[in-house]
């Protein structure tokens, strides 16, 4: 690394597999001699990691490149202007007739061959790479250096899987990520491994679907995620596994009874069911009712009781009458979240229900959107409370505001703050819930506060 390396700003939208992939584009140019900043000013090369889901979210791509053209205008200098992630996917060549910022445009598909890409930008082509059919694209990525896997904290992601086949009528993602697709286990043991080595205490697994993993297995035997699990726990020095994003019809007895049986695979479950209305889950083929989904949580909290269940919805999608809505409103009640992401439909061009009649007016999605969310901040403060004199384990991830304070994270992954003097980040700690912040729970180390437990009668809650 020299003083005039060139140097890498990119900036993520949307889900977490963007954030894992941010990380292969900056490996990706590491043997390029690329070093990562923070700020799009001092930057060689900016990269807006993009994503297509919402409306807002893709027009976010375009003010950005607006204000990255004011930046080069106003310091005169010239760095490369790269667009990735599904926006670049979906509009491909678009993007450079709409932004003349714009130095190459490469989807998800083809980070493997951005090294190529740029020295086609330096000789002054604007390269456009959306190729869907690349093979092994993972295993001819860069892998990242003992420093680099250090420097990016004691958690991280792996993709386990990438793509739906689900088709869900307002989702984007089928045309973005393409069809469905598992990586085989042994390429994610081996990476698994190699983060654990560097430092790395928590590791989630991600997929557009990830329950729906389904890769070759080093006995030539098709692994599942359960499966794929058992294999990652027997790691030493992993201390938490956790997964992300599940569909229900996916779900199945052997994954229910991984929650059972793997002490390292954490409570926690993100499940969405986007609504509650059997009418509006058929339009939106999601292929299974409102009593299926809640017989699966039954299903999965009698293997496992301790668990945080977050869910995803949608409301205003096209047809939704007040009576669905009711519907969408009982179900979260039913489910007992302990949080949720919450969402107004936007319709998505190409897709299904953009197209459909009985469009719900903005207002009236602005209102459920509200009366959802009520709900939900509800449950989560309830959820939260339920924790306060309860032992839990919090694996320390950061420094804290404070000197002998530390950050880290519940097994239900929420935030926790904890003064806990001589512990150090990538401990796991056995603490104390003693209170309940915004969005955060505070605790003290479990031996130094055992007469928390003996304060009110909440405590035992
Ligand atoms: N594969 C996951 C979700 C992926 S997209 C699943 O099947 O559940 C993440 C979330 O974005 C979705 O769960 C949905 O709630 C939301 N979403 C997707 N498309 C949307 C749209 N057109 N409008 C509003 N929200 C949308
Ligand atoms: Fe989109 Fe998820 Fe449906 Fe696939 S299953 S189409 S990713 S919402
Ligand atoms: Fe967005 Fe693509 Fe993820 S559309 S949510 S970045 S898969």
């Amino acid at each position: 690394m020299t003083a005039n390396a060139p140097k890498l700003f990119v900036k993520s939208y949307g889900c977490q597999m963007n954030v894992y992939d941010a990380e292969r584009m900056a490996d990706a140019l590491a043997p390029e001699g690329y070093v990562e900043t923070q700020s799009a000013e001092d930057a060689d090369l900016i990269i807006l990691n993009t994503c297509h889901i919402r409306e807002k979210a893709a027009e976010k791509v375009y003010s950005e490149l607006g204000r990255i053209r004011k930046m080069k205008q106003e310091t005169g200098r010239a760095p490369k202007v790269a667009v990735a992630g599904c926006v670049a996917q979906a509009e491909g060549a678009e993007i450079l007739k709409r932004a003349p910022v714009v130095d190459l445009v490469i989807g998800p598909q083809s980070y493997q061959r951005l090294p190529e890409l740029l020295r086609e930008a330096a000789e002054g082509r604007r390269p456009v790479d959306t190729d869907f059919a690349v093979e092994d694209k993972f295993e001819r990525l860069a892998k990242p250096s003992p420093k680099a896997i250090a420097s990016r904290g004691v958690t991280a992601f792996v993709t386990v899987q990438e793509g739906c086949d689900k088709f869900c009528t307002f989702c984007v993602v089928p045309y973005t990520r393409g069809a469905e697709s598992s990586r085989p286990a042994a390429q994610l043991i081996a990476e698994t491994e190699r983060l654990v080595a560097a430092g790395v205490r928590e590791v989630t697994l991600l997929g557009q679907n990830v329950d729906a993993y389904h890769g070759e297995g080093p006995d030539g035997r098709t692994w599942s995620l359960a499966r794929l699990m058992r294999a990652l726990s027997e790691i030493e020095g992993l201390a938490r596994l956790r997964y992300t994003t599940s569909h229900p019809r996916d779900m199945d007895d052997e994954l229910i009874a991984a929650h059972r049986d793997l002490p390292k695979l954490m409570p926690y479950l993100h499940l969405p069911v986007q609504s509650g209305s059997d009418r509006i889950l058929a339009a939106m083929n999601r292929k299974h009712t409102a009593d299926e989904y809640l017989g699966l949580i039954d299903r999965i909290r009698a293997a496992q009781p301790d668990l945080a269940l977050w869910g995803d919805f949608i409301v205003g999608f096209p047809g939704e009458t007040d009576a669905d809505f009711e519907d969408t409103l009982a179900i979260a009640r039913d489910a007992a979240y302990a949080s949720a992401f919450t969402f107004k439909y936007s319709p998505r061009p190409g897709t299904p229900a953009a197209d459909m009649g009985g469009q719900v007016p903005e207002a009236v999605k602005d209102e459920r959107l509200q009366r959802l969310q009520r709900l939900i901040s509800d449950q989560q403060a309830a959820f939260a409370r339920s924790l306060v004199g309860r032992e839990i384990d919090v694996l320390l991830d950061r420094p804290g505001r404070h000197p002998g304070q530390l950050a880290g994270r519940s097994p239900y992954l929420q935030p926790v703050q904890i003064t806990a003097p001589g512990a150090a980040v990538g401990d796991v700690i056995r603490a104390v819930v003693t209170d309940t912040g915004a969005n955060s729970l505070f605790a003290a180390p479990a031996g130094g506060a055992r007469d928390i437990l003996h304060e009110p009668a909440e405590a035992t809650a």
